[in-house]
């Protein structure tokens, strides 16, 4: 890629593009720059814009509702399911009103979210669905990958997510033709030609150099997700004896991907500090819900809106979890947790 210095639209990236769309049992994959824009394209292929609601959890990174507020439109919050982490048909159903376009559910640490039963009520209620599949490359639900349920689907490659780039980049995945055209050209400053432009777009491609990396990296990827799962049944099994600490649970229909292993504890603050002392590393996703972020204030939310949410964002703690972690490594973590007074 380096020799044939073709940093831009190079062959790579439309290589990259059919691969990944066939991974997703997809019809079409546009690369763009990251995740985030990823989203906000999607939102504005379907032109969804001022005035326009569009319903997602409360319980998400802050790209996902972004995106949103990005093209104008409000985000509406809903709570999460207590066990799976994700929206439920329930709470999507309850939350659409005349406005409503959209409804951008998310497959949470790498967890499907109900797609099937999500499915149902947009096609009843006549609203568009933007899977945010930033953390669950490969995840299935009733045997159908992510990605291809929704109208439309975001993927990020941030580095540290289960496809990780050599920094950042994302990808559009549909099974719209017209869709991917539209997206396809928006990433491109709305590009029919060279100095011809349909849409005011934007800067948003995915780098040849990126590409050539996912490609590469695209062929290891189900190896790495089955070493992520086969490291999460090892949790499942060896930390399953502790009655203070809750383990993820699993999605009936559901694969999940372990983009993230996500433990729960009353005394999550303490066993944070505990593994931190003995140099394990741990991470909080997320310990602030969005309805309660300062950015979205204006959205008037406060405590006490959304409680499961809130409930997670004081309780969860997510544990090493990637596809080299060792026996000897995911022994120490075992034992430092059980060393822990719950
Ligand atoms: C759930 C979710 N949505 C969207 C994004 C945005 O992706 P990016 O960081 O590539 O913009 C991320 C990751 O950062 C994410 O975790």
């Amino acid at each position: 890629m380096l020799d044939s210095a073709q940093f831009i639209n190079g062959p790579e990236v439309s290589d990259f593009e059919r691969k990944f769309a066939a991974f997703c049992d997809a019809g079409f994959a546009v690369g763009v720059g990251n995740g985030t824009d990823a989203l906000t394209l999607a939102l504005k292929a379907l032109e969804v814009g001022p005035g326009d609601e569009v319903v997602t959890t409360a319980n998400t990174f802050i790209a996902t509702a972004e995106a949103i507020a990005a093209v104008g439109a409000t985000p509406v919050f809903v709570d999460v399911d207590p066990s799976h982490f994700n929206m439920t048909a329930e709470g999507l159903s309850a939350a659409i009103t005349p406005k409503t376009r959209a409804a951008i559910p998310v497959h949470l640490y790498g967890q499907p979210a109900p797609m099937a039963e999500i499915m149902e009520v947009a096609r009843r209620r006549s609203i568009k669905v933007i899977e945010d599949a930033a953390q669950a490359h490969g995840a299935e639900y009733n045997g159908k990958r992510v990605g291809g349920w929704g109208d439309v689907a975001a993927f990020s490659f941030y580095p540290a997510k289960n496809l990780g780039a050599y920094g950042d980049a994302g990808a559009v995945v549909t099974n719209d033709e017209e869709l991917a055209a539209t997206v396809r050209m928006l990433r491109d400053h709305g590009r029919t030609d060279k100095y011809l432009h349909e849409y005011v777009g934007v800067n948003s491609r995915l780098d040849t150099l990126q590409a050539a990396v996912l490609g590469v990296k695209l062929g290891h990827i189900e190896e790495w997700n089955e070493a992520r799962r086969a490291v999460a049944a090892k949790y499942d099994a060896a930390l399953g004896g502790f009655p203070w600490l809750t383990l993820p649970a699993h999605m009936p229909g559901g694969r999940h991907v372990y983009h993230l292993y996500v433990v729960r504890s009353g005394r999550r603050e303490e066993l944070r500090q505990h593994l931190s002392d003995s140099g394990i590393g741990v991470g909080i996703h997320y310990p602030v819900p969005l309805h309660l972020q300062p950015a979205f204030r204006s959205l008037g939310y406060g405590m006490g809106d959304f409680p499961v949410s809130e409930r997670l964002a004081g309780s969860v703690l997510s544990i090493p979890m990637y596809p080299e972690v060792s026996e000897a490594q995911l022994d120490r973590v075992v034992q430092t947790i059980g060393s822990f007074d719950g």
